[in-house]
């Protein structure tokens, strides 16, 4: 797709997005929040929902998470700008509670159309729901983190969630390991996304098996 008609494309999920009332979480949010970043960006980031500032200002991941991870991208050389950013549901669940299975499947083909646009080769789930919502519901995130595996030309990571590591102490080295594992993986060549098959994991599930990917086992180097 060419970026000017991706963009078009993308703007015109985020303008769905805004006014959208397919689930509960339409009714007590004060703006939803569809995503940022950039129209090309090589790596998405997909965290749980909104939380209070998010809700306030309809940007995602402004808040203490937010500044966490900012920093996190930083000490591994990626620009905020250049990511992209959002959430498995785009509306806040009251008083930050985990959204439903429910509210996911309603929000869930927002975020297909957004990775059907941008093309990322990498796609950084933060904490279980995310995880859970478009990796695979059975994942273990204190087992699987840091892990990831390639469906469709698409490396999924998932990693903890930064709101985790600002809670308990110990999350934090993982999830600096697991910035330093995505570091690595974009240091790798991926190759090209293949652009007819962009099932998830989760959607994929139950067909032959997929590449697993680890990257100790690189496939060499390239600059992303
Ligand atoms: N936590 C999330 O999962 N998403 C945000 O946008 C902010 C905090
Ligand atoms: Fe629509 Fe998603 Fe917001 Fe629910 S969470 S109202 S599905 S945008």
């Amino acid at each position: 797709m060419a970026l000017s008609d991706a963009e078009e494309a993308l703007e015109e999920v985020h303008s769905r997005v805004r006014v959208c009332t397919l689930c509960p979480l339409s009714r007590s949010r004060t703006r939803a929040v569809p995503g940022e970043g950039a129209i090309d960006a090589k790596v998405m980031f997909v965290g749980e929902g909104p939380g209070f500032d998010e809700d306030q200002q309809g940007r995602p991941f402004v808040g203490a998470a937010g500044r966490l991870l900012t920093d996190q991208l930083k000490r591994i050389g990626l620009d905020r700008q250049k990511v992209f950013i959002t959430n498995i549901v785009k509306c806040r669940p009251p008083g930050n509670r985990d959204p439903e299975p429910g509210e996911i499947d309603a929000c869930h083909d927002y975020l297909l159309a957004q990775i059907a646009i941008i093309e990322p080769k990498v796609i950084c789930t933060l904490g279980r729901i995310a995880a859970h919502g478009l990796i695979d519901r059975g994942l273990s995130i204190s087992r699987e983190h840091g892990r990831p595996r390639t469906v469709s030309g698409i490396v999924y990571l998932p990693i903890y969630h930064p709101a985790a590591a600002l809670h308990q102490a110990r999350i934090i080295d993982s999830l600096e390991n697991d910035f330093k594992q995505l570091r690595l993986l974009l240091d790798r060549e991926l190759g090209p996304a293949p652009r007819s098959s962009r099932a998830t994991p989760r959607q994929a599930q139950g067909r032959p098996p997929q590449v697993q990917d680890h990257p100790e086992r690189g496939r060499g180097a390239t600059g992303a």
